[in-house]
């Protein structure tokens, strides 16, 4: 099992297509996916695959930018969506790594592969003289607790003392602490026949309605022909 850069393995990177997609549909339509494209062309060597050499299959990426951070650990962008801003509107000399997404595809999931891929990233932070990781973590069973506000679901521990949630456990299990939420990491909106289209769903009225794969419930307003879904991340720091 190898993690290695597209920089390092542009071959490898050529063929993440045969990952099959995680995603729920209506999270394609992210306003922050018009900068992804620039995060394999401007930042190569902060993008991560994980590979087995042995049967030449390609199991999962992880992908991570450079940014300024100014001010207090407290103080950091708003999610994936602020770093992004931060990123490529803004600019400035890097200090910190941002996790941005980790994938692990879905016929390789529940084997603790996921601990190679921020592992992976930890050490590009180390390599490239930045202080910290620093993650916006999709907490992944947040979708079956929609109306729990996220500042309490990030509380809940198992009667082990773990953490409940098991993307957020993996990422503490390593070393890293939560320093609070993002509210705004990943914003989607769309016309109500576009989110009907997406969700396979019809919203007839307007108002909050819980969609599958959604962290939070999406906002319907049929008056303006318009549906907003802003999802909460949790910000993990750890140390490199
Ligand atoms: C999140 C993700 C990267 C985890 O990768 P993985 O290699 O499957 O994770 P692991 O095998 O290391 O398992 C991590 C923990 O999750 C648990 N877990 C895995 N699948 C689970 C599920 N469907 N329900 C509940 N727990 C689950 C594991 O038991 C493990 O916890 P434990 O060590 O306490 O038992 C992977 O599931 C994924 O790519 N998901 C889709 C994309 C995503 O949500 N990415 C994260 C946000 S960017």
């Amino acid at each position: 099992m190898l993690v290695a850069t597209y920089a390092e393995r542009p071959d490898l990177a050529s063929r993440l297509g045969e990952l099959e997609d995680v995603w729920p549909e209506f999270i394609h339509h992210a306003s922050l996916n018009r900068h992804w494209p620039r995060l394999r062309e401007e930042f190569p060597d902060f993008q991560l695959v994980l590979y087995d050499d042995e049967t030449d299959t390609l199991m999962g990426r992880g992908q991570t930018v450079p940014f300024r951070r100014d001010g207090t650990w407290a103080d950091l962008p708003d999610g994936v969506e602020g770093v992004m801003q931060r990123v490529f509107e803004e600019g400035g000399e890097p200090t910190t790594l941002s996790a941005l997404v980790a994938v692990v595809g879905p016929q390789f999931q529940g084997r603790g592969l996921s601990r190679l891929v921020i592992e992976g990233m930890r050490e590009l932070a180390a390599r490239q003289g930045l202080d910290a990781l620093v993650a916006p973590v999709r907490p992944t069973l947040k979708a079956r607790y929609p109306p729990t506000p996220i500042e309490r679901y990030l509380t809940w521990r198992r009667a082990d003392g773990e953490l409940f949630d098991p993307w957020l456990r993996v990422h503490e299990r390593l070393g890293a602490e939560i320093l609070g939420v993002c509210p705004g990491s990943l914003v989607v909106t769309g016309s109500v026949g576009e989110w009907e289209q997406w969700t396979r769903m019809a919203f007839p009225d307007s108002g909050a309605y819980v969609v599958e794969g959604a962290l939070v419930p999406v906002e319907i307003d049929r008056e303006h022909d318009r549906g907003r879904y802003v999802e909460p991340n949790v910000w993990m720091r750890h140390p490199v």
